[in-house]
């Protein structure tokens, strides 16, 4: 009771070596249910190989565990008596499979991961979404005048595309934070307002603050995680489960991807319920959603010039990737992987504001990865192509397959399968993906395991 602060802690004593006391608040604690032996670990991973009964410990609870039993007591000393939670993914998916790292393991799981995201959310005639675990309607919707949408690292930036499906297809204002930046604004938040957290893990500490501030200030929450049982899905009013299955490299690859399905279907269901895009519209949505996993197994099967870009370029000391509208938020989640495996500086620039700064930096041979996947666009990002190759920067494209006007400008040229502009950020991530993982490679940094990196950041 007199503990501040957050914390996850196991006590063991000399006088009675047969049990382990552990409490927490805030931070995660999971006990895992064996037969004759009893297991405390910090996530549900740790201990799949040993046992899939678990008991979820939530704040305030203090748990003895022996070998032959676990109790469980609140602060005041009461029984509590603990649903045990069955773990339904198995040893196997938390190896590696067959793949070098969990990273590329990972990256290919995205089809599947994807699939697996949305295939219980379309109704069986293809036309709707159905969010069972929303159940909203326009009185709800009515009600809710703008969305804050909080987050930290790859999560924010699948929160950025997920501002933009939103506002697109629901016209609905969203604004979009850092977690730890959230946490400490004085936000403008009330029961009007409807907060979206987005984390993989489901336990980032600044995201679960900024979650409790919100839900302080009479936010509605909703949270878009991959963990079940995590501590942001059990603080938030509602949840949408991305079904990535484990992550455990360190970048994120397949939760983002989900992440950005999960958005792109709750902006559907939104649009749906307030009326605001034709029925048509919706459908035609749908069917390029329900293409994407075999869309985005295609970009595997050519990796080979990504592998020669990772040999030329993968000892660069920078590199910038630029694009406009979702391209940018792409762009953004491209630089960040690079950053954290291989250890390039690299830097995100939405390509108009270019002009504004950037490309004070751009010399011979500086290596530029230019997105240029949005039709209304194209035409706007070739001039910002021959901007910066006129500068002397190596330039490597990403477009969909019909705009091979591209080829013309870039020294270099990666396609996508021809798509709706939405759904373009599903698939041109993946060669920044893979691209960040072979330079890291050949740089030979740890890629699973980056320095100065955690997958789950449980301090502030
Ligand atoms: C850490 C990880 C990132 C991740 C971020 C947010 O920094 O290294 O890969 O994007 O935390 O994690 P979350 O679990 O909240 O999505």
């Amino acid at each position: 009771n007199r503990i501040e602060g957050s914390y996850s802690l196991v006590f063991l004593s000399e006088e009675q070596p047969d049990r382990l006391i552990c409490a927490k608040k805030d931070n995660p604690l999971v006990i895992g249910l064996g037969k004759g032996e009893n297991f405390i670990a910090s996530d549900i991973p740790a201990i799949i190989s040993k046992t899939r009964k678990t008991y979820i410990l939530n704040d305030g609870e203090v748990a003895v565990v022996r070998a032959d039993g676990v109790e469980v007591r609140n602060l005041q000393g009461e029984r509590v008596d603990k649903k045990v939670f069955e773990v339904n993914w198995n040893a196997e998916a938390a190896e590696k499979g067959g793949y070098e790292h969990f990273m590329l393991k990972e990256i290919h799981e995205q089809p599947k991961a994807i699939r697996d995201t949305m295939s219980q959310r379309i109704a069986k005639d293809g036309k709707t979404i159905v969010m069972e675990e929303l159940k909203w309607d326009k009185d709800f919707l009515d009600s809710v005048n703008k969305i804050a949408v909080v987050a930290c690292g790859t999560a924010y930036h699948a929160g950025l595309v997920g501002k933009s499906y939103i506002e697109k297809l629901v016209r609905m204002p969203v604004e979009i934070d850092v977690a730890s930046e959230f946490r400490y604004k004085d936000p403008i938040i009330d029961e009007k307002t409807l907060t979206i957290v987005v984390s993989q893990s489901g336990e980032t500490s600044d995201t679960l603050a900024a979650l409790k501030e919100a839900g302080r200030r009479g936010s509605r929450t909703l949270a878009i995680t991959n963990v079940v049982g995590s501590s942001i899905a059990r603080e938030a009013d509602q949840v949408i489960y991305t079904w990535a299955g484990p992550e455990i490299a360190v970048a994120s690859t397949k939760a983002y991807t989900t992440q950005l399905v999960a958005f792109f279907m709750l902006a559907l269901y939104m649009a749906e319920i307030m009326g605001t895009q034709p029925a048509e519209r919706i459908t035609q949505l749908i069917d390029a959603l329900r293409r994407l996993p075999d869309d985005v197994g295609r970009t595997f099967e050519d990796v080979d010039p990504l592998k020669t870009f990772a040999r030329q370029y993968g000892f660069n000391e920078d590199a910038f990737f630029i694009g406009r509208s979702l391209d940018y938020n792409v762009a953004m989640e491209g630089s960040l992987k690079l950053k954290e495996i291989s250890y390039i500086h690299a830097e995100a620039y939405a390509a108009g504001e270019l002009k504004h700064g950037t490309i004070a930096l751009v010399e011979d041979d500086t290596l530029i990865f230019a997105l240029a996947s949005q039709d209304f666009l194209f035409e706007k990002m070739l001039s910002n192509i021959e901007e910066v190759k006129t500068r002397g920067a190596r330039v490597v494209g990403i477009a969909k397959k019909s705009q091979n006007a591209i080829q013309s400008k870039a020294d270099e040229v990666i396609f996508i399968p021809d798509c709706a502009d939405e759904i373009t950020p599903l698939l041109t991530v993946v060669p920044l993906q893979l691209f960040a993982y072979y330079v890291a490679k050949r740089r030979g940094t740890n890629v699973d395991k980056p320095k100065n990196l955690a997958k789950s950041v449980t301090v502030e």
